[in-house]
């Protein structure tokens, strides 16, 4: 697999390739990334990761500074998994005009007011942020197929809208969200969690399949649903942040006429914030 770091090597690089499928990662990589990386694989002749935290995208309270970077481990987990090129830009040369902390001249995406919801709602700028580094990355690799985890459900239905607004020539795929045998979703930010708030985390999970089974057996009272699982986190220690189910293909509240739904949720651990979503027909 072949590492690089700069804007003028990526291009030369990919400049004969015609069919690349795109892993954008920030790294810390597990099963979930390389389900996504094999998934890339069937889809794409030329499989190429990034590892880059984009500082765009954090708060100013967020865990940008300790974001866990493991850079070799990610190396080798991307070579066996058989990716053909991974992209670790420095910052300096995604954005040569932000100076680590003021933006200057950076130009950057207005995502749409969907985008303030769910996470936008506790996150201000974060899927401003995400939206501009993707755009940015698209340009620079210019893949066919790109692909991004479903347990950011949210994320990904910002990215298609961009793909979708900006015209741009590129076929999202989401990949399954990859799960412990406990149901806890993978996620690098696991590794902030101890033992015993680990085995506790898998009750976030486990508030979402109750609700998938509430709706499924006909109550649709769904705010009543979300309050309650609401309140079971609370009791167990959690804060929560939301727990909401919507119309999994426009993210708005679902209401009685939905069949394909989404209930995300977002809580917090300790100090580590979690999200999980599911997907499901109501009937
Ligand atoms: O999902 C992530 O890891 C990030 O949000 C992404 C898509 C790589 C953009 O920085």
């Amino acid at each position: 697999m072949q590492r690089i770091h700069t804007v003028k090597e990526l291009r030369s690089s990919l400049k004969a390739q015609k069919n690349i499928a795109f892993v954008p990662t920030m790294g810390n990589l597990h099963d979930g990334h390389i389900a996504l990386i094999s998934l890339a694989k069937q889809h794409g002749d030329c499989v190429v990761a990034s590892i880059f935290v984009n500082p765009l995208q954090f708060g100013p309270n967020e865990d940008l500074a300790n974001y866990p970077r493991t850079l070799e481990a990610d190396c080798k987990k991307l070579t066996d998994a058989g990716a053909d090129i991974v992209f670790i830009p420095n910052v300096q040369e995604m954005y040569p005009d932000f100076d680590g902390e003021h933006l200057n001249q950076t130009m950057t995406i207005t995502p749409p007011p969907i985008a303030a919801e769910l996470c936008g709602a506790s996150r201000p700028g974060h899927f401003s942020g995400v939206a501009t580094v993707v755009m940015k990355l698209f340009n620079l690799v210019m893949p066919q197929i790109a692909i991004f985890g479903k347990k950011d459900f949210q994320q990904v239905y910002v990215i298609k809208e961009l793909v979708r607004q900006f015209n741009l020539p590129i076929r999202i795929i989401a990949g399954d969200t990859v799960r412990e045998t406990s149901g806890l979703a993978m996620s690098s930010r696991n590794g902030y969690l101890t033992p015993a708030q680990k085995a506790e985390a898998t009750q976030l999970y486990q508030c979402l399949v109750n609700i998938v089974h509430a709706v499924k057996q006909g109550n649709t009272r769904f705010t009543d649903l979300e309050q309650a699982a609401s309140q079971t986190l609370s009791q167990q220690g959690w804060l929560v942040d939301y727990i909401s189910v919507r119309a999994a293909s426009t993210l708005k509240p679902a209401t009685n006429q939905d069949n394909e739904l989404i209930v995300l949720a977002a809580a917090k651990l300790g100090s580590t914030r979690l999200i999980d979503n599911i997907d499901f027909c109501a009937k």
